[in-house]
């Protein structure tokens, strides 16, 4: 089966990070995986998504959300599940709203990683938590999509 992990970020910090932990995670459990930045993704003949953005300013970026719009058709009847890296966890319910309003439909899971500010702060960063919970949410994606 094919996962196509489609990702925004404005820097090549903790977004892009746990991306390499989604897709060696399940490249572990057997998933052919394909992975690309936003208007860089070409392989949309994917069998299920996970599509996140970083957040900057309190919102995923516009341009993220144009894009799912843009990209609805290709998401339709195909499973999908959607992140967000942001600080203020606590937020992320507020934050996921701009991905959730440019969506076909409801993703199958949702999950809100947290990030860091400055590239300086990586010493500081959870980074072993946040491996962790991507590495179980791709169990926990692999059981859905089974399960479907
Ligand atoms: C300019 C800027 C604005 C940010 N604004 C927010 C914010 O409004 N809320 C939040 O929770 N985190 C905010 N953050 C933290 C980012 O979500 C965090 O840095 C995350 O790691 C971003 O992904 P990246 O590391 O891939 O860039 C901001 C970070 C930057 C650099």
């Amino acid at each position: 089966m094919k996962v196509g992990i489609i990702y925004n970020t404005n820097r090549r910090e903790a977004t892009y990070q746990i991306v390499v932990w989604l897709k060696s995670a399940l490249e572990h459990k057997g998933f052919d995986v394909t992975v690309g930045k936003m208007n860089d993704f070409r392989d949309f003949d994917c069998d299920a998504f996970i599509l996140g953005s970083a957040v900057y300013g309190f919102h995923v970026e516009k341009k993220f959300e144009r894009f799912l719009g843009d990209k609805k058709h290709c998401l339709q009847n195909k499973p999908f599940a959607t992140f967000v890296v942001c600080y203020f966890t606590k937020l992320s319910k507020m934050y996921r709203r701009g991905i959730f309003e440019n969506l076909p439909s409801k993703p199958i899971s949702h999950r809100a990683f947290k990030g860091y500010f400055n590239p300086s702060d990586i010493q500081k960063w959870d980074s072993n938590g946040q491996k962790t919970k991507a590495t179980e949410w791709v169990h926990e994606f692999e059981r859905i999509i089974n399960f479907n």
